[in-house]
């Protein structure tokens, strides 16, 4: 803190984010599906009170009307609340109790494209002459065919859509019903600020920008170049469909507006693998968005040094201006206690995950349900609800729906999320695993969480201090220093299952640890690492 007694460190640096997918989280009109006030109704597991996991803020992913053909990615009122999750007035609600309750809630703003059923583009869509035809991408067919080579984000078909009435293509990089609209129109970008000071001055924290390296694309419509890259996504270089410099330009003006307010931030969905290009979104001088997601965790294998080399990468490339954000799921990924999963060691992975994640440097989000180790649910393919299906190879599960299940609150009937029928099959382990039940159980992944939060609240060192890496992987184990002025903090993680041994000179007692008492006197020169022991010395 300074001398004035407000700190020196904006919020989000110190702030641990929880994503909320709110059809899962927890419904009360009994309709099955999650809603506002259901989010509201649980903020005490959130922060608060005493059996709270203790995290900062919260991320909501949409809640505006929509037709859900990307439940909610595909919006037709950026001012609104859908019926389904409740009111305008439940969310102010939701603003009141969060803040009461020292959360900041952080919004998703899906300004790439709209439903196809907004107003707008039914408008733009109802002839070339329309006042809005401009405010989407339009483009007429190149010797009879689609305008240029640009393929959906997701599969490999053509991301463009021909409209029989006015014989002319429309981009949709998502699902056809997605079209993207036209940054380079000023209406529409007015538009689009309109809808970013509505939510500021209703007292939102932040928003969370879906997608923000396709705002712009390439104004003469090149064909992207091939590429061989083996990931079949990258079949081409989005050379001219992402990424454009006007983006940037938005991005600034975006900046600035949200500057007008106190306090408030902006998280950039960049849909890129390149870090550099990640970072590139902060801006030169720290005049674009405040952080970026880093999704490297969400497909890195459960090895120490791939998670090393690809921090350290982002580190690298974010410089000593940028700040990182750490995320090991969220509702586009497999859950990662799914993919670290390894019979009676998962949840031992699963706290090794949790501690390299909250005290690395960088802001890290949780998804709802990893705090209580929720697993990816089994959804056949006659269950499938997402319509846009993604299926992450290698894993054989259908669509994103195995990420998205109900909140397990507790061992009764439909886990305590709902009264009716869940809009996907509460996982049947609900039984046995709940928040109800971990907070009693002195050892469970939720108290774990707690632990971490709360050691990590009382030492700066944790989330705003410097990192130094004493071991990048070396023999499957992360040792590094965590350092604030006076404070040091050494954080041991071994990833393998046999002991390992760490021959470096750190000593110090316990904070926390997965095998250890606290206060216990540790010399990691002599002593080694027991299988996927994660250990906190002060
Ligand atoms: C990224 C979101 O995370 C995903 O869920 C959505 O389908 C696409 N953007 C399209 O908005």
């Amino acid at each position: 803190m300074s001398s004035s007694g407000k700190d020196k460190y904006p919020w989000w640096k110190k702030a641990v984010f929880y994503e909320i997918y709110p059809r899962s989280f927890q419904d009360t009109n009994g309709n099955g599906v999650g809603d506002l006030k259901g989010i509201t109704q649980r903020l005490d597991h959130l922060n608060g009170s005493k059996d709270s996991l203790g995290i900062d803020a919260i991320w909501i992913c949409p809640f505006f009307p929509s037709p859900m053909k990307d439940f909610g990615y595909d919006i037709t009122d950026y001012k609104a609340v859908d019926k389904l999750f409740g009111s305008l007035k439940d969310l102010k609600e939701l603003l009141t109790e969060a803040h009461k309750r020292n959360i900041k809630v952080v919004i998703d703003l899906v300004l790439n494209h709209t439903s196809d059923q907004h107003s707008w583009f039914k408008e733009s869509k109802s002839s070339k002459k329309s006042p809005k035809r401009d405010w989407y991408i339009w483009h007429k067919g190149r010797n009879g065919k689609k305008p240029n080579n640009w393929i959906a984000s997701i599969d490999l078909r053509s991301a463009w859509f021909y409209d029989e009435k006015t014989k002319e293509f429309y981009l949709s990089t998502f699902s056809k019903h997605q079209p993207e609209v036209n940054w380079r129109n000023n209406e529409l970008k007015e538009a689009m600020w309109d809808v970013v000071r509505f939510w500021l001055d209703l007292g939102v924290d932040g928003f969370r920008l879906d997608v923000v390296n396709f705002y712009y694309k390439d104004k003469e419509f090149k064909d992207n170049p091939l590429s061989f890259e083996p990931n079949p996504r990258l079949f081409q270089k989005h050379k001219y469909d992402r990424n454009q410099p006007g983006t940037h330009k938005v991005c600034k003006e975006l900046r600035k507006m949200v500057d007008k307010y106190e306090d408030k931030v902006l998280i950039g969905e960049v849909f890129d693998a390149r870090a550099g290009q990640c970072a590139s979104f902060l801006g030169k001088s720290d005049d674009e968005l405040h952080m970026v997601f880093n999704f490297h965790f969400l497909i890195r294998p459960w090895k120490a040094a791939g998670f090393h080399d690809s921090i350290a990468k982002w580190y690298r490339k974010l410089g000593d201006t940028g700040w990182a954000t750490i995320t090991l799921s969220n509702h586009d990924q497999p859950r990662h206690i799914g993919r670290y999963k390894k019979g009676k060691l998962t949840e031992l992975r699963a706290k090794v995950a949790a501690m390299m994640m909250l005290t690395l440097r960088g802001t890290p989000f949780l998804y709802y349900g990893e705090e209580i180790g929720m697993m990816n649910g089994t959804i056949k393919k006659s269950q499938l609800k997402d319509p846009v299906g993604i299926r992450t190879w290698p894993l054989k599960l259908f669509g994103r729906d195995p990420e998205r299940t109900p909140m397990q609150w507790d061992g009764t009937k439909n886990a305590g999320f709902s009264k009716g029928t869940p809009w996907l099959p509460v996982n049947p382990d609900h039984k046995t695993r709940n928040v109800k039940d971990q907070l009693s159980e002195k050892d469970s992944i939720l108290n774990f969480y707690r632990e971490l939060l709360r050691i990590r609240r009382e030492h700066d060192a944790l989330s705003v201090g410097r990192i130094e890496f004493l071991k990048k992987g070396e023999d499957d184990v992360l040792l590094y220093k965590r350092s604030i002025g006076k404070e040091v903090v050494h954080i041991a993680l071994n990833f393998h299952h046999r002991p390992r041994i760490v021959a470096k000179k750190v000593k110090g007692k316990v904070l926390f640890s997965t095998h250890r008492k606290k206060g216990e006197k540790v010399d990691f020169s002599k002593e080694e690492l027991k299988g996927l022991e994660a250990t906190m010395l002060i």
